[in-house]
């Protein structure tokens, strides 16, 4: 059936290393990479969600929690990591499973990708919503209620309602801003991109460092707080429901490979971009959580800017708080930058194969920016996180990227069987095991979310479905070959 239709690697690799003057450019270095992968990563997950997670589920030992969810997205960055060197395109996953299954799951993931992006910049922007308007409040200027809240809300029992707001005004402002950047192109957005990680891990550091000395280690004990009979709510099951909430904060690694082919020299540094960029995040929040949860009780910490609160009830450290919270602000804005990115170049790769229309696949002379893809990009993104409220967001975030993540998994045991020869600058060690095994914590992970969200997901995949049959099989490069 031609919806197995593959393209073929080789030509793919071609298409990926030759310099195209009508295309994407390269001129990122691995140090731009390891940055970029940092700037994607570092964000709501560690200065909101962690404080959040530590006094509803794990306690102190929320630490194990970011350790073992550590673990999944390191077997997962190790996949990635040997597709993106091997093929440096930048349709990521969705490119990967054109050349190992074929053109109708290949169809299927970059329609689950543009779920991650689109809902994961949506969702990003939303929590920067969240901090701007606190800060503002913080000196005095109150934002009118109707601009700063989502127009939909959403029930506990699943039913949806107008909530009397406009708009979340802040959080489309700053998907604007984000997209304009990105329109000048990729050196400019890599440049911005690389002073914000600077600040965020500046602010990062300072906290572990001024915060280690104000530990009071009676916060530490019970290090796992007893399990109150409820699952999920302390003791192990915490710690697990825990690992499950915080997989949110190391999600972005993956957005660098869709940046592959504006990488110099993408099959030495897309691994080295991947695994080091995650690596620091894994040292930088398992340091944040400990001083965390040793200068502030567990208990305390369910407040939208944990770390900020942490400063302010220690006197000596008062003047840092400024920093950290400019910080914040700032290091949520280049998640929302490279999760922008990442959905842009999706748009770009399906496009080029024909799948979506042309336009999308059209780069600004001048700035090699794929100008109408952000554009695009801009306008659903900005809509979905001006309507919608976060948690729905942030669930679908997790949802599409644990489905991504399982694919990538299992075509490298695919393709190892498949095409065992092709050239691996880069490869995961003990394969199957290592694949096998990151798919089955992703697999494990998912099973845990709730049955609403996979009602959307089904849903997102069925008009994904409907959209492939009636444009993107006829329109396809490949069909018209
Ligand atoms: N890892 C990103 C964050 O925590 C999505 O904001």
């Amino acid at each position: 059936m031609s919806i197995f239709r593959k393209k073929s690697i080789g030509a793919m690799i071609d298409e990926a290393l030759a310099t195209d003057a009508n295309g994407l450019r390269r001129s990122l270095s691995a140090s731009n990479l390891v940055m970029l992968g940092i700037g994607a990563i570092v964000g709501t997950g560690i200065f909101v969600i962690t404080g959040q997670a530590a006094a509803m589920y794990a306690g102190p030992a929320l630490t194990i929690s970011f350790i073992i969810s550590a673990v999944g997205c390191v077997l997962a960055g190790l996949c990635y990591a040997e597709f993106a060197a091997m093929i440096p395109i930048s349709g990521s996953v969705y490119s990967y499973s054109y050349a190992t299954i074929g053109e109708g799951i290949a169809w299927f993931i970059g329609w689950d990708l543009i779920l991650e992006y689109l809902f994961a910049v949506s969702s990003v922007a939303v929590g920067w919503s969240g901090y701007v308007v606190s800060l503002f409040s913080d000196v005095g200027l109150h934002l009118p209620d109707h601009l700063i809240h989502a127009t939909l809300e959403h029930t506990q029992e699943g039913g949806w309602f107008f909530s009397g707001s406009i708009i979340n005004f802040p959080a489309v402002f700053i998907v604007a801003i984000v997209s304009a950047l990105l329109m000048g192109g990729i050196k400019q957005s890599a440049w911005v991109n690389n002073i914000i990680v600077a600040i965020k891990v500046a602010v990062i550091l300072l906290f572990v460092g001024f915060g280690l000395s104000y530990i009071d280690f009676a916060n530490y004990i019970p290090y796992i707080p007893e399990n109150t009979g409820t699952f999920g709510e302390y003791g192990w099951s915490g710690i697990l429901r825990g690992t499950g909430v915080v997989f949110f904060a190391y999600l972005g690694f993956d957005a660098l490979s869709t940046a592959a082919q504006e990488a110099k020299n993408p099959q030495r540094d897309m691994p080295k971009g991947i695994l080091i960029s995650l690596l620091i995040c894994v040292i930088l929040y398992v340091a944040v959580t400990t001083v965390l949860t040793g200068i502030v009780n567990y208990k305390d910490l369910n407040v939208p800017a944990p770390l900020a609160m942490a400063i302010d009830s220690v006197k000596e450290l008062n003047w840092l708080a400024p920093f950290v919270k400019l910080g914040i602000v700032a290091g949520i804005t280049s998640v929302i930058l490279v999760m922008m990115l990442g959905q842009t170049r999706i748009y770009y790769a399906i496009s080029k194969d024909g799948m979506l229309p042309r336009i999308f696949s059209k780069v600004n002379k001048k700035t090699g920016a794929p100008q109408n893809a952000t554009i695009f990009a801009c306008i659903i993104s900005g809509l979905v996180a001006g309507l919608f409220p976060l948690h729905v967001l942030a669930e679908m975030v997790s949802i599409g990227t644990l489905l991504a993540f399982t694919i990538v998994c299992v075509s490298v045991v695919v393709l190892r069987k498949k095409q065992p020869n092709l050239r691996r600058p880069f490869k995961v060690p003990f394969v199957p095991v290592i694949p096998l095994l990151g798919a089955a914590v992703c697999l494990l992970q998912m099973a845990f979310l709730p049955l609403a969200t996979w009602l959307r997901l089904i849903i997102w995949m069925a008009v994904g479905m409907v959209i492939y049959f009636a444009y993107g099989y006829r329109h396809s490069k490949l069909n018209k070959r």
